[in-house]
């Protein structure tokens, strides 16, 4: 039996980790570590939270003396650290709670996972402390113009193209540089996580992964928003011209990544996970506006005037674009959803779980949580 933490379980991606671990690893027992914040919803997890694999507790990654005693009394082999602040407008209104969790919440971690494997005979044999964080370390890359492919709907031919026309792309060694608070703070967190490795020998590893979609995703997020806000006929806020590029990847894909670099990523190293999937904002929001028409029989293109131009977000980052063949080539990970599939599975999943969308708008999910784990 291992025992695995997963921070950050009730949000979005780690909703979507933790169902993963459950599922295909029964022997493993996993602790879903989150402090419900206006992100966390337990109702994410429905369909795995009565497996006996599966604990959750409600607790601060910042309350470093029941961080520590819970590496204690559940002997932890392993934790894979996705808590945090995410939102990117969120950080450039309220800073402070973004350094809180992002950089003294995974240093909290970071000290609790040390002193218990150094109590160990066998100290950091089999363990490993896995940071999530994101390509926005990186910076900002230039929009080269044309881009390539006008709608890449294909993974490997817009990787392909961009190497042959030279565009620039996010590298593990690529340097850091970040805009936002929010990146500010994860660049942070990665450092500490190096340098946990580096002086004390933590066997640790980071990831960058560029924007996720998919199912469970909070709405203040572009797709999600912009889906609900098209269903209910509400404005689409597209900041500045529109024009900002983004590398999308669906949500499985990337829990499916971490589930192979878990297991079998090198030790001390860094992989960057990417879709190839690059889209400015305008052209996605109007293949959201398509889909959604379509798929609730309103005539084609009949919300584009939904479209409503606002103000930048201040420091905007122009375009993001992840390289991952050495994910690709090492761990022979690749993204197995073409963005085309990857899209109408997810306005589909909006459109049918209106339930969870209207359970979230209202605020009543953060009451789940006394009804459903108080009682027991
Ligand atoms: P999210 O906001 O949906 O979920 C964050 C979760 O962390 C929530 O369940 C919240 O309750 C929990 N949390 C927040 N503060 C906490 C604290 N102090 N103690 C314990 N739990 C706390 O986030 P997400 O979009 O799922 O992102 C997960 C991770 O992946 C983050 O580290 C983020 O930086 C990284 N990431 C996200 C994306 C993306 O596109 N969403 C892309 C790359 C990397
Ligand atoms: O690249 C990975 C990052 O992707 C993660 O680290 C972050 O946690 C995650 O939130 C996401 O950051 P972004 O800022 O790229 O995602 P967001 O959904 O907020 O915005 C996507 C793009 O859409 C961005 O260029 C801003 C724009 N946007 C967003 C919203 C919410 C709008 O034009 N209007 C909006 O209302």
């Amino acid at each position: 039996m291992k025992n695995i933490v997963i921070t950050g379980g009730a949000g979005f991606i780690g909703s979507h980790v933790v169902r993963l671990f459950v599922n295909k690893y029964p022997e493993y027992h996993i602790i879903n570590l989150d402090k419900l914040t206006y992100a966390g919803n337990l109702a994410n997890l429905k369909d795995v939270e009565n497996k006996p694999n599966y604990e959750f507790i409600r607790m601060d990654i910042c309350d470093f003396e029941n961080v520590y005693k819970l590496f204690q009394d559940k002997h932890i082999d392993g934790i894979i650290h996705l808590a945090a602040e995410s939102h990117v407008d969120r950080s450039i209104k309220d800073p402070f709670t973004f350094a809180q969790t992002n950089v003294l919440g995974t240093l909290s971690l970071l000290q609790a996972a040390k002193l218990y494997w150094e109590s160990l005979p066998k100290r950091y044999e089999n363990k490993r402390f896995y940071h999530i964080s994101t390509d926005e370390v990186y910076g900002a890359l230039q929009i080269t113009d044309p881009l390539g492919i006008e709608s890449p709907f294909t993974t490997k031919a817009s990787s392909e193209h961009h190497q042959a026309y030279g565009h620039e792309f996010f590298v593990e060694t690529s340097k850091y540089n970040p805009h936002s608070p929010y990146s500010a703070s994860k660049a942070s967190s990665d450092h500490f996580v190096r340098a946990y490795h580096d002086t004390y020998g933590m066997p640790t590893i980071v990831t960058n992964c560029s924007n996720n979609y998919g199912p469970y995703q909070f709405p203040e997020k572009l797709i999600p928003l912009f889906i609900n806000n098209i269903r209910h006929r509400k404005p689409l806020p597209v900041y500045g011209k529109g024009e900002n590029v983004r590398d999308w990847l669906y949500v499985e894909d990337h829990a499916r990544a971490i589930d192979v670099i878990f297991h079998h990523g090198h030790i001390a190293d860094t992989y960057n996970i990417g879709g190839f999937n690059e889209w400015k904002n305008i052209d996605i929001i109007k293949v959201l506006i398509k889909t959604v028409d379509r798929l609730l029989g309103r005539p084609e293109g009949a919300d584009l005037d939904l479209i409503t131009y606002v103000t930048d977000r201040p420091g905007h980052d122009a375009r993001y674009a992840i390289d991952s063949r050495k994910l690709q080539d090492e761990l022979g990970w690749e993204p197995s959803l073409q963005f085309e599939e990857g899209i109408e599975k997810t306005v589909q999943w909006y459109l049918h779980n209106q339930e969870w969308m209207d359970y979230i708008t209202s605020g009543e999910y953060e009451r789940y949580y006394e009804d459903m784990y108080s009682k027991r």
